[in-house]
């Protein structure tokens, strides 16, 4: 939940400037307070404060260290034990003020520890369960000849829960010790001068392109541009292979955008096209996995779910067998007394570190005979590491908080396998799949004019909508996804209530609360459903209700009761309908996305939410 950046050099450089800036690229992660300690002279200079990092910096130049220091640890929170105060900001210190430690995880016994540290004597500053780790690196520091790494093992052999952390020693200005479990670390390496480590590749990305993954319970010694693995627990030697990332910098920057959410959205298209080359190989596999499996689990969190609901409707179609949706949150309470065998679990996850997802399928793998599917746009991320398949989505790193390109990228995937499915079975004619493969081809083409073209009709919906409050967000069979999903981005971004529901269902409670000029948005691409819709949409129109719609190109009947109308330049046919949450799901995004600029809120940093939610 929060980010983790930290430097070690042999260069005449600002290591300050450097985590300052790495530091900020994980802002992402959770921005209630920031820190940064440096090793000078056997001393340790620690400067933290509460706030995002551009406020604290008006207030304490974080950045500014001796040019003599040759390390420095740099923290980003997203507070969970603790408020955010300044002393629970990280970077924490033992009693001696010669161990500091920034950590990522939970530990879940440090009340016990705690307890037992302070009966030894040991003085705590904060509230934070990451306080205990330096305390319990002091402790065995007298044992181990104050050697770091090797007391830094014996504390976690104490220590229960999760976490990616890195610590340095006064006293020993050669080296940082990093540990990882179930949290993502990552190392960046300029060989013989500079190492870095961190939370994800893109806060070292402008530095250096050359990365190791680490996996859970390893531990590394960083030094001046070295480092070496060794296995938690044995204590072995680790050969671990340099990977070399491909991703630009800029997609790792903000390029021209006044905001990473807006720059994510124009990236829809780009990396609907990275995704469409998926080997066909792999595809074909999963169709044969998914194909002779019994029951079928998908299971997510937030838009990930919703990604879900509409790739399961999509599959379903194809395959013909009901898949069960389950919030992984819920996954075992809902399944404790009716997980079935021969079953495979399809997990969605951007990040692949929420930490519900992760054990949502280790609870079940442990249960039956499962096999794991995992789709995610990261490598190496934690969910990888418990699955049976992986398959990548090429969304590219996303920083924006709210999920725009990785969620049209997970649909695409499911839709991919969908079709390969079709393929297998054959319940459709060669020409058949061509036309939907087509459908599916074009969708980074419709979504780029769609975003060309569009942006002042957003804007002047928006200004229609600048004092609503509350909001329906309206549709019936797939479109519901793209109902949840939409409302959903306005919901975190915008500050608005939203209501994102089955517009058949909506009739039996949430119609009481419509009146004059009370804001729908109906999602109604031409399909099966719309009929139908027609009715729901004069339901809640003879209501007083200010009708939005969201249509195909040439539609006219529901464009015809509405008050505003927004077209997505897509043919109105089958193949292109069920495909309908990737291309109609950024134009709810760009609404989301400029109603938070209305409000004069920053869509890159929705109040108390995270990109990656590794707790419970
Ligand atoms: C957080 C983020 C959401 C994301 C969800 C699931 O709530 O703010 O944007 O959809 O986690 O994350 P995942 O990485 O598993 O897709």
């Amino acid at each position: 939940m929060c980010g983790i950046f930290g430097i070690i050099t042999n260069q005449d450089i600002s290591v300050g400037k450097i985590v300052f800036e790495g530091i900020r690229r994980l802002e992402y992660r959770g921005y209630d307070s920031c820190g940064i300690v440096s090793l000078t002279d056997s001393q340790l200079i620690v400067k933290k404060d509460s706030g995002k990092i551009d406020d604290i910096q008006k207030r304490i130049d974080l950045s500014d260290f001796p040019l003599s220091s040759k390390i420095a640890l740099a923290h980003t929170r997203w507070a969970t034990h603790g408020p955010p105060t300044k002393e629970n900001s990280h970077p924490h210190l033992d009693c001696t003020s010669k161990i500091a430690v920034v950590h990522n995880g939970i530990i879940d016994n440090f009340i016990e520890l705690r307890e037992e540290l302070s009966s030894n004597g040991h003085v705590f500053k904060s509230d934070t369960d990451t306080e205990v780790i330096p305390h319990l690196i002091e402790e065995f520091m007298k044992q181990n000849n104050n050697d770091l790494k090797g007391s830094l093992r014996e504390a976690l052999k104490k220590i229960k829960g999760s976490y990616a952390l890195a610590a340095c020693y006064a006293e020993d200005p050669e080296s940082i010790i990093v540990a990882r479990k179930e949290s993502p670390l990552v190392i960046g390496i300029e060989e013989g001068k500079t190492t870095y480590c961190a939370s994800d590749i893109p806060a070292f990305l402008p530095l250096t392109r050359s990365c190791y993954i680490m996996n859970d319970n390893e531990i590394a010694v960083l030094k001046s541009g070295e480092v070496e693995f060794f296995d938690r627990k044995t204590g072995q030697f680790i050969e671990k292979e340099l990977q070399l990332i491909e991703w630009s910098i800029d997609a790792a920057e903000k390029g021209g955008y006044d905001h990473f959410m807006l720059k994510e959205i124009y990236e829809d298209p780009m990396a609907l096209m990275r995704t469409m080359k998926i080997s066909q190989r792999e595809l074909s596999l999963l169709a044969h996995m998914l194909w002779s499996a019994d029951n079928i689990y998908i299971t997510a969190a937030g838009t990930s779910f919703y990604a879900s609901l509409a790739g399961k409707f999509i599959i379903t179609k194809f395959l013909g067998k009901y898949i069960h949706a389950i919030e992984c949150s819920e996954f075992k309470n809902q399944l404790e007394n009716s997980l079935k065998d021969n079953a495979i679990i399809i997990a969605l996850s951007q990040s692949g570190e929420t930490i519900d997802t992760i054990e949502a399928i280790r609870w079940a793998k442990k249960k039956k005979n499962i096999k794991i599917i995992t789709v995610t746009n990261v490598v190496g991320s934690s969910l990888t590491r418990y699955s049976d398949k992986v398959i990548v989505t090429q969304a590219g790193p996303e920083i924006g908080v709210a999920a725009t390109k990785t969620y049209v990228t997970q649909v695409l995937t499911l839709a991919l396998i969908a079709l390969e499915i079709a393929k297998l079975r054959r319940i459709e004619t060669p020409e058949e799949i061509e036309k939907y493969y087509n459908a599916l081809k074009s969708t980074p083409q419709i979504i780029e004019k769609f975003l060309n073209e569009n942006v002042e009709l957003i804007n002047e919906i928006v200004k229609t909508l600048e004092k609503s409050v509350n909001f329906f967000f309206l549709a019936r069979g797939i479109s519901i996804a793209t109902a949840k999903e939409g409302g959903l981005k306005l919901k975190e971004v915008a500050c608005r209530f939203i209501e994102g529901y089955s517009a058949a269902h909506a009739k039996h409670g949430p119609i009481s609360l419509v009146r004059e000029g009370f804001p729908i948005i109906f999602v109604a691409p031409p399909d099966e459903t719309y009929q139908r819709l027609i009715g729901n949409v004069m339901e809640f129109k003879s209501r007083g209700g200010k009708i939005i719609s969201l249509v195909a190109e040439d539609d006219t009947k529901i464009a015809n009761l509405s008050d505003m109308v927004i077209r997505i330049p897509q043919p109105s046919d089958k193949y292109h309908n069920i495909f309908s949450p990737i291309t109609f799901t950024p134009a709810l995004q760009l609404l989301a996305y400029y109603a938070s600029i209305s409000s004069n809120l920053d869509p890159d940093k929705p109040l108390n939410l995270s990109k990656t939610v590794t707790v419970h």
